[in-house]
């Protein structure tokens, strides 16, 4: 039976009706619109649908709604702020991280809670945290690139400010 359930999504409030399997993914997409999160496999193998809930990377596919109500949702659209882009997502177009784009909100957000746990990983540690993120045009390489200039670019805004 449907219900209706609030979820805070790049800081707003959003009602939605939910079935009790309906998942994060089809509510983001399907009902909000939200479509930078994007369907990739469907069943947790490629990450394309990953989401920031209170500040981890979380597939949506495999995410009921209902687990999000009360929980801090980041889609790719929360990334940027006041007409800004994030350094991560300025980072990814400087390095042309990106051939077709499909993983590139999956990856972003997933760079986006790597750097904020680890401000200046490895090689070895990028590919450790980003190891689930499957990018079918290959780019891994830029976007190991992109994931340092961002590191770079947000430890120098931080001694800055
Ligand atoms: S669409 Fe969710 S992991 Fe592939
Ligand atoms: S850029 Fe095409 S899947 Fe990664």
């Amino acid at each position: 039976m449907a219900t209706e359930i609030e979820l805070d999504i790049n800081g707003k409030r959003r009602a939605i009706h939910t079935e009790p399997d309906t998942t994060l993914l089809s509510a983001l997409r399907d009902q909000l619109d939200l479509t930078g999160t994007k369907y990739g496999c469907g069943e947790g193998q490629c990450a394309a649908c990953t989401v920031l809930m209170d500040g981890s990377p979380r597939r949506s596919c495999l995410t009921r709604a209902t687990t999000a109500a009360g929980k801090k949702i980041v889609t790719i659209e929360g990334v940027a702020q006041n007409g800004r882009l994030h350094p991560v997502q300025q980072a990814f177009l400087e390095e042309q991280a990106f051939q077709c784009g499909y993983c590139t909100p999956g990856m972003i957000l997933t760079a986006l809670a790597l750097l904020k746990s680890n401000p200046d990983p490895s090689d070895d540690e990028i590919a450790q945290f980003m190891e689930g993120n499957i990018c079918r045009c290959g780019t891994y390489p830029r976007i190991v690139a992109a994931i340092h200039r961002a590191a770079r670019m947000m430890r120098s805004s931080a001694h800055e400010s």
